[in-house]
């Protein structure tokens, strides 16, 4: 590619916006083994807050005996600060997670299909058809009260129990999910085996069927391609993407899952395209910093670790 054709490429970008849906203190803290306090989990939701990210995923109204993080998620939302402006979500996986969710004054919450039979099964127990039918009741009941509902469809790149998955399949289920009336539909790629030959075949499947602004991507990093990903999909006009801060997170019902995509670096990389997110990246370092000093392991995210070292912590 010539100079002057990666220049207009880049600028092609400027001026847009996109939305990063904070997963961190979700998708990110149900992965961890050591119990992370209460306190600490809301201390994390309101410094994200402070970093201005418009939608933070505050946790799962799942079952406990399935994800004991998650255990704690009504007392979270209770204890959070919620900042005008800013969407706190929860993922919900049947009509008692959406009693628990409302109860809790959740207005947003997100239902999680699968494309592939057997992550479905090991995740919520259930086939694809049955979840669909327990989320049309779930959607139903929520879109009724006024509350939003967002579809995540797992396995969207390749499965950990099946492998290769046709692209028509995921465009499939991704219909599906959308005729329930879910607002957005988030094709994740549940194990980070996606990359950027790949993103173009499954979005070209996806948008016969959904327009872009009812898809957005999430993407995990297990090795080392979904800032590529993301990159390969703004053409497409995608313009909602997932991420935790400090790259933590995964699965625990996905073998080999590794962190989301981390905030920090989509958003290191956003600034640099000139794409507006709102988000403030100090302050996104500064809640990646505390969450870090709160579990037992290093975050991945290198923006995070370049953070660190150029203030010698
Ligand atoms: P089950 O065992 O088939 O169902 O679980 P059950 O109805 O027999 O429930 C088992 C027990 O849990 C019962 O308690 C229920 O009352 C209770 P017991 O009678 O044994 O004392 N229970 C609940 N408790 C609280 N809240 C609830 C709830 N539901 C049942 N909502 C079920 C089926 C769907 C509940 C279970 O499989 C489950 O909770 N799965 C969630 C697994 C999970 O959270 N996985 C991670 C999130 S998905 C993900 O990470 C992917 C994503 O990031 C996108 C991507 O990357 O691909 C979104
Ligand atoms: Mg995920």
């Amino acid at each position: 590619m010539s100079a002057e054709r990666a220049a207009a490429t880049v600028t092609d970008f400027r001026g847009r916006r996109v939305t990063i849906v904070e997963v961190g203190p979700r998708d990110g803290l149900q992965n961890e083994h050591a119990q992370v306090a209460t306190a600490d989990k809301i201390e994390f939701v309101n410094r994200l807050s402070a970093a201005r990210l418009p939608v933070i995923e505050v946790g799962a109204f799942v079952s406990p005996k399935w994800v004991p993080q998650m255990a704690d998620a009504a007392e979270v939302f209770a204890g959070i600060t919620r900042a005008p402006g800013i969407r706190y979500t929860a993922l919900v996986p049947n009509l008692a997670g959406l009693d628990r969710a409302m109860a809790a004054g959740v207005t947003e919450i997100a239902v999680f299909a699968s494309s592939t039979e057997t992550f479905s099964r090991r995740n919520i127990n259930q086939s694809v058809d049955a979840s669909l039918a327990g989320y049309k009741e779930v959607c139903d009941r929520a879109l009724a009260a006024g509350v939003r509902v967002r579809g995540y469809l797992s396995t969207a790149f390749g499965c950990p129990f099946e492998g290769d998955v046709a692209p028509e399949r995921v465009a499939d289920v991704a219909a599906r999910l959308a005729d329930l009336g879910v607002f957005e539909v988030a094709v994740s790629d549940t194990i980070g085996i996606a990359h950027p030959g790949q993103v173009p075949r499954v979005l070209d499947a996806v948008l016969a069927r959904l327009p872009a602004s009812r898809v957005a991507l999430h993407f995990h990093d297990t090795r080392g391609t979904a800032l590529a990903n993301v990159l390969a999909a703004l053409p497409y006009g995608i313009a909602t993407f997932d991420a935790s801060t400090g790259g933590l997170g995964g699965c625990p019902y996905a073998p080999g899952a590794a962190g989301n995509l981390a905030t920090d670096d989509l958003i290191y990389m956003l600034d640099g395209l000139g794409i507006e997110t709102g988000v403030v990246l100090e302050n996104v370092s500064e809640a990646s910093a505390f969450i870090a000093s709160k579990i037992d392991h290093a975050l991945p995210s290198r923006y995070a670790q370049a953070y660190r070292a150029s203030r010698g912590t």
